[in-house]
């Protein structure tokens, strides 16, 4: 079946089978490997894109529910050169490790901020609550969270989630 929806800012058709899942269709047939896999059963957020402004799990989402979508994986944060404020957070305030996890966690901070952009930080554990890291511990996840959320108020940026406009 064709389907068409916005990726990253730019309108895309593909022609796939219906059940043919959106990670592997991000990763294997359009190339954004940004997107990980790690479970495949909806219980890491390695896998989280952005649908309509909120955070998805690719894995569990089929070629069928893109139909229509604004669709915003990691790859599309980013402003030219400038990385989006909360990976440059993430970034310059050692909450990447390994960075397996850090493309899930980034999109469900995005999410989070759109919603709420003073969020406290057990707000922010439970926004990240679905979001698994083996390596980080995740204190400095938080940390970067709240960096990011003060960045984006003191700058006065609109949170680039892709349910806006
Ligand atoms: S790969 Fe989708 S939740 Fe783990
Ligand atoms: S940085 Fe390694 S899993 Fe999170």
């Amino acid at each position: 079946m064709k389907v068409f929806f916005i990726l990253n800012g730019l309108q895309t058709v593909i022609d796939v089978d219906p059940d043919r899942r959106v990670v592997d269709i991000l990763r294997e047939d359009l190339r954004l490997t940004g997107t990980k896999e790690g479970c495949g059963s909806g219980e890491c957020g390695a896998c989280s894109i952005l649908v309509d402004g909120e955070s998805r799990l690719s894995c569990l989402m089929l070629a069928a529910q893109l139909e229509g979508k604004k669709v915003i994986t990691v790859e599309g944060l980013a402003s030219g050169k400038n990385m989006h404020p909360v990976q440059e957070a993430f970034v310059e305030h050692g909450a990447v490790q390994c960075g397996f996890c850090t493309p899930g966690m980034v999109m469900a901070t995005v999410d989070l901020l759109s919603r709420n952009a003073e969020p406290t930080r057990s707000e922010i554990r439970e926004a990240i609550s679905g979001n698994l890291c083996r390596c980080t511990g995740y204190q400095k996840i938080v940390d970067a969270v709240e960096v990011a959320a003060k960045a984006m108020k003191n700058e006065g940026l609109r949170v680039k989630n892709g349910g806006e406009g």
